[in-house]
């Protein structure tokens, strides 16, 4: 029997990406292919790739750069390039890198294996299409899925709100909630696999209206439905966008005990200025009420947020707008960068804030988040969290997991991956906690 053919992944980008990726890898599997985490020895290199902002998108450019020499010592090796990169730049890719294979968008990689069959016969594919029919249609039931406690399952797809300075409704295409059924039962067989811990994944998850045997389900029904399944202990969603938050969804944290306490819910800018000018259809009172309400439900909820700093025309008083609102909610853990102007999107045409100010505001910006981790980190010390071990510790004897607001915890146990015990939380470190089981 002749040696399987080996495939290398590197995923950028969001944690759809990481969904993504492990569905490519598993249509490539019924082709014959594994996987392999040495990029020399595979026969393919897929960079799956992001396009959110600058930085992420020329680092495609340069990785493949950096192939070079493994193209020129090993001719057969094909290269592919799939993901948000791939959809915004499509037959550009194999103008500027002439080593690439294939190129295939994030709505058509069920068509990956019949493109790689191509390319073995030297053959260059793009592929960006939208599809009419769904991707996930075609592509294998998951029996390779990988054993691990913890899973992303994408339920929605895509944007409409065209947030100003967004590539995202471009690359993902137009919102699309994938059917509840078909969600449940991809659950139940990650469950069966040994899943105990799954994670929606959306653009705007919140958004979700997937047709049920009923008629449309709400994310609140989906989560719900998802909560009777035995041997599913823990639910997650993002990423959320403030005016999808219905009250059915807020009310499901106050009740549904296997919904977990941690939202992440970005605003962008505390500026209502800013806010209209980057089409978010809200203000920052808004936002704050908004909090208040899911803070009621849910009085340990554990925020999470993203801010873009130097967005066009962000003056210092817009800034200091951003700083309140992050002081107002105390974000127990919030991604911030500086604004990206990217092509095709309304924001790019106008005059960024000058480079100098952009990056002074993100770092004054990131400080406050910085201190507001580490307070809630702190607040943790004394409390009792359940764990869910996902690995071994860097130390002999201990197992790192995530805690129900998703801080990682370093306990001493002899408790398997995949338990989840009651911690006590000892002490705090700067990106982690450490605790002692109270009860398994
Ligand atoms: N520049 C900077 N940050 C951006 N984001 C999205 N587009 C841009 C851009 N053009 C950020 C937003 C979003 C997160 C995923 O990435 O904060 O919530
Ligand atoms: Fe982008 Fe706005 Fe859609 Fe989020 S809601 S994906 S920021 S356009």
């Amino acid at each position: 029997m002749s040696e399987p053919k080996k495939l290398f992944i590197k995923t950028y980008g969001c944690q759809m990406n990481v969904y993504d990726s492990e569905r490519m890898a598993e249509a490539m599997g019924a082709e014959g292919y594994v996987t392999t985490e040495v990029a020399e020895e595979a026969d393919m290199v897929l960079l799956n790739t992001c396009h959110i902002r600058e930085k992420a998108a020329e680092k495609v450019y340069s990785d493949l750069g950096r192939l070079r020499p493994l193209k020129q010592a090993k001719p057969d090796l094909k290269i592919g390039v799939a993901g948000c990169v791939a959809q915004a730049e499509g037959e550009e890719i194999l103008k500027r890198m002439p080593l690439v294979d294939l190129v295939v968008g994030p709505q058509s990689y069920h068509r990956l294996p019949e493109m790689a069959k191509a390319a073995e016969k030297g053959e260059k594919r793009v592929d960006t299409d939208f599809p009419e029919e769904d991707k996930f249609d075609h592509l294998p039931d998951r029996p390779k899925a990988a054993v691990r406690p913890t899973a992303f399952l994408t339920v929605q797809e895509g944007c409409d709100k065209f947030c100003a300075f967004c590539v995202v409704p471009y690359t993902r295409g137009a919102e699309v909630s994938r059917p509840a059924e078909r969600i449940l039962k991809e659950a139940r067989g990650l469950v069966e696999k040994g899943v105990r811990e799954i994670t929606l994944l959306g653009q705007n998850v919140n958004a979700y209206h997937g047709a049920g045997p009923d008629g449309d389900w709400t994310l609140a029904r989906l989560v719900r439905e998802l909560a009777r399944v035995d041997g599913l202990d823990r639910i997650r969603y993002t990423t959320s966008h403030p005016n999808d938050m219905a009250d059915d969804l807020i009310a499901a944290h106050g009740e549904e005990p296997k919904l977990m306490p941690y939202l992440h819910l970005p605003v962008q800018s505390g500026s209502d200025r800013i806010l209209k000018a980057m089409a978010r259809k809200h203000t920052a009172e808004q936002y704050l009420r908004l909090i208040e309400k899911i803070r009621a439900a849910r009085p340990d909820m554990m925020m999470s947020g993203d801010f873009i700093v130097g967005f066009p025309g962000e003056t210092d008083a817009d800034f200091d707008a951003t700083m309140d609102l992050i002081r107002a909610v105390n974000y127990g853990m919030a991604y911030s960068f500086k604004y990206s102007a990217r092509p095709g999107t309304p924001a790019a045409e106008k005059t960024p804030v000058a480079a100098d100010v952009a990056d002074a505001r993100l770092q004054t910006l990131q400080a406050l988040i910085t201190q507001q981790q580490r307070e809630a980190q702190q607040g943790m010390v004394g409390r009792e969290v359940s764990v869910l071990f996902e690995k071994p510790g860097r130390l002999k004897g201990q197992m790192v997991g995530k805690s129900d607001y998703l801080h990682a915890v370093h306990v001493d146990t002899d408790l398997p991956v995949g338990a989840i015990a009651h911690v006590r939380i000892v002490s705090s470190a700067p990106n982690s906690l450490a605790g002692e089981v109270v009860a398994a």
